[in-house]
């Protein structure tokens, strides 16, 4: 051993080195010393014997500063440095029985930072391309690596069968994209590499509701998003109990669920994407009840016509004074109220329901002439069969 460190003393001393290639790297690169080495020979930085061969068996931990990154390839017999930083720069001597070489390495930081912004679930390509030898890193781990144009890209147990290479476009690709995939990438490739800061948001919007009636008081309140990977659930509010369910119910949109009679408990629909909620909360009456619209009050001839447009379960009423002479009541609108006015007064329309209610009048000066006996016999006409009742 002695010998053979001091053999290699002599030659670096006395032989003559080829001078100066220059090798240009960036930050996180591999750098390869093309001078063979197979049985004897020395790796120096500036003048440090970082890594020597000897009979044929390396010892590449000499130094703490290249440390777990100096490798040796024992059938090129070259010397590599990986994970390459900027202070590495300088030169390295490569030593073997007969010639020797020289290298000026030049790291230099990265020199390209690129923001991509992508939604969860969605896809990142790193347009950076990789063809022949090259690798990807998420902070500092390699997860993908192409060597003689062959992929290897199940490294990392976090982007299993989602991280692709495309041969043909040398890109990295990775699909279902999660908010934990967020952070920097770096795509080594024939000595540059690229710097990608991936954000991936959760984009999920507040549910939908909708109301379907039955005419028997029951209610559907229906729950639906477009977001895609989701779990949806009603959950009634006095309890936390969760009501219904689904899990990314891309092939059923719509989440139902049924209220009966006077439930007077909230409900919240939730839609929660990974780990991020949204919700809408509703209430029977207000949920499944649309208010009423302001009435439309019409008086021509000897008719007075009430009429409202929008509204469930309305009670279309008339009063003289303060006097309730007239109402009928339907599930439905529109609704109409049609009467012959033998009194002159205030008529006040009103239209009511669970959720609102809403009035109008009208003065009546002149009372119907004429034809009075003909016309008292169709008192009170109603455009919808369904009446209730009437009241003098
Ligand atoms: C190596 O590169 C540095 C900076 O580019 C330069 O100053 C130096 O002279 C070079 N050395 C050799 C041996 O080429
Ligand atoms: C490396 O960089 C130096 C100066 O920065 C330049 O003169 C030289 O041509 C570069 N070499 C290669 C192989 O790109
Ligand atoms: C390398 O050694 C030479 C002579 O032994 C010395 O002049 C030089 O300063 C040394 N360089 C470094 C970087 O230590
Ligand atoms: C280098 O590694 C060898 C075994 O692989 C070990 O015996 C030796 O202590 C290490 N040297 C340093 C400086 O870490
Ligand atoms: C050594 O280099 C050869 C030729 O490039 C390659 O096939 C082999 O995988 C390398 N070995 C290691 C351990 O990197
Ligand atoms: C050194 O090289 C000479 C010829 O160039 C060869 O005869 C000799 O065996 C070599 N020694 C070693 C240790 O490789
Ligand atoms: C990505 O989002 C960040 C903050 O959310 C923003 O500052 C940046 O401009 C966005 N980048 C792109 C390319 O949209
Ligand atoms: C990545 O490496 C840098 C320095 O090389 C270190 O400061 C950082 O903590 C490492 N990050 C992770 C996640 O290992
Ligand atoms: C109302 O009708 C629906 C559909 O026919 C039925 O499922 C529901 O049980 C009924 N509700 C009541 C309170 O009768
Ligand atoms: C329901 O859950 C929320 C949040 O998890 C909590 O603040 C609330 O106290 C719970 N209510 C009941 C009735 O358990
Ligand atoms: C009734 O509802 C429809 C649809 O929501 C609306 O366009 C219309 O203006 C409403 N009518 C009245 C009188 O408010
Ligand atoms: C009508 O609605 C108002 C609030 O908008 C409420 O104060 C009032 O009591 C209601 N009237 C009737 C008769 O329901």
């Amino acid at each position: 051993m002695k010998k053979v460190l001091k053999i290699l003393h002599i030659l670096s001393l006395f032989v003559p080195f080829v001078v100066g290639e220059n090798l240009n790297e960036t930050a996180g690169g591999t750098v390869s010393f093309p001078h063979s080495v197979k049985k004897e020979g020395v790796l120096k930085y500036e003048n440090e014997t970082i890594g020597q061969i000897i009979d044929g068996q390396s010892q590449t931990n000499l130094s703490e500063h290249f440390a777990g990154r100096l490798l040796w390839n024992s059938s090129t017999g070259y010397f590599s440095i990986t994970d390459l930083k900027p202070e590495d720069s300088g030169e390295y001597r490569v030593h073997t029985n007969g010639s020797s070489s020289s290298y000026n390495l030049t790291v230099s930081g990265e020199f390209s930072m690129t923001d991509i912004n992508r939604t969860a679930g969605g896809t990142v390509s790193f347009p950076h391309s990789v063809k022949k030898e090259g690798v990807l890193k998420y902070e500092n781990e390699t997860i993908g690596r192409v060597t003689d144009g062959q992929s290897q890209t199940n490294l990392s147990e976090q982007f299993a069968g989602r991280l692709l290479w495309n041969s043909s476009t040398g890109c990295f690709r990775i699909t279902a994209l999660k908010p934990e995939d967020s952070g920097e990438y770096r795509v080594h490739s024939h000595g540059t590499s690229r710097v990608y800061t991936l954000t991936v948001s959760v984009a999920i919007s507040k549910p939908t509701t909708k109301a379907y009636r039955y005419g028997n008081g029951t209610c559907i309140a229906l729950c639906y998003t477009k977001d895609w990977n989701h779990r949806l659930r009603w959950v009634r509010m006095s309890d936390n109990q969760t009501m219904a369910q689904l899990y990314n119910p891309s092939e059923k949109p719509w989440l139902g669920l049924l209220l009966n009679g006077e439930d007077k408990d909230r409900y919240k629909c939730v839609v929660e994407r990974y780990g991020v909620e949204k919700f809408t909360i509703i209430q029977k009456k207000t949920f499944c009840n649309t208010p009423v619209s302001k009435p439309k009050i019409e008086f021509s001839g000897c008719h007075l016509r009430c009429s409202v447009e929008n509204g469930t379960d309305v009670t279309l009423s008339l009063f003289l004074g303060n006097k309730m002479f007239v109402y009928i009541t339907d599930p439905s609108t529109p609704l109409t109220l049609s009467v012959i006015v033998e009194k002159r007064g205030i008529f006040r329309c009103e239209a009511k329901n669970h959720v609102s209610n809403e009035t109008l009048s009208i003065k009546v000066d002149a009372i119907c002439s004429g034809n009075y006996h003909l016309k008292k016999s169709f008192l009170v006409v109603f455009t919808l069969l369904s009446l209730s009742t009437v009241l003098f």
